[in-house]
């Protein structure tokens, strides 16, 4: 018999995050990390904005890649744990996904993540973040970074309940301290163009694909 193990100090957050992908396969949690972590990642993302530390965003991987303005108008830049509010952030996404792999059995074996920007009219066309197994991306998940957003602000993240769906489930409010997390391979997404400037970090917990004759490439 299998026996569920509680989950830690009874962090509903997190339960809620596993019960979301173990069901309809995404999750929203508008007040998930604690104001001040998220502050400090706020004035990170603008200083090193503001010093041009971002690159415009390309799709697809290795020799597929391409940068493709119809597509997605965002900059972006990896996380490398250079400060200590990034440090505090991966900690966070370590443990939730030792959660993952202990209750949904995903087998998550590492995880990258890059902020983004998107000026003002700046979207991402609909997609989905894997596909065709080609890509060890599983498990999505998008923190934002943006203070006193209103929906007529716009730049909602709008999901989509599956692959081939026609209406869209839902679109969130890119608000401080969100985090939204779905399955890479199957929950279509959009960013709608916003009409303010932009923040978020967008992470995927990966696979291993690694192989003896082949090392995974990280990105
Ligand atoms: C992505 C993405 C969503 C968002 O970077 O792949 O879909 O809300 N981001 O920023
Ligand atoms: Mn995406």
């Amino acid at each position: 018999m299998l026996v569920q193990l509680p989950l830690d100090g009874g962090d509903d957050r997190r339960g809620r995050i596993v019960g979301g992908l173990s069901t309809v396969g995404y999750a929203v949690e508008p007040v998930y990390f604690s104001p001040v972590l998220v502050r400090a990642l706020q004035r990170e993302i603008k200083l090193r904005d503001r010093r041009n530390e971002f690159q415009e965003a390309s799709i697809g991987r290795n020799a597929l890649q391409q940068q493709n303005d119809w597509v997605r108008r965002d900059r972006t830049r990896w996380l490398d744990a250079s400060s200590l509010a990034q440090c505090r952030l991966l900690e966070e996404f370590e443990s939730l996904r030792l959660l993952i792999n202990r209750e949904l059995f995903l087998g998550l074996f590492d995880f990258e993540s890059h902020f983004a920007v998107y000026d003002p009219g700046a979207f991402y066309k609909r997609h989905l973040d894997a596909f065709n197994g080609d890509n060890p991306r599983l498990v999505s998940v998008v923190v934002y970074l943006n203070s006193a957003w209103s929906p007529a602000d716009g730049g909602c993240l709008r999901i989509w309940p599956e692959r081939d769906a026609r209406r869209a489930v839902l679109d969130v409010v890119p608000r401080a301290g969100t985090l939204v997390c779905f399955l890479s391979e199957r929950i279509p997404h959009e960013v709608l163009a916003a009409n303010r400037e932009r923040f978020s970090i967008a992470g995927w917990f990966r696979r291993n694909t690694t192989t003896s004759l082949c090392l995974d490439p990280p990105r």
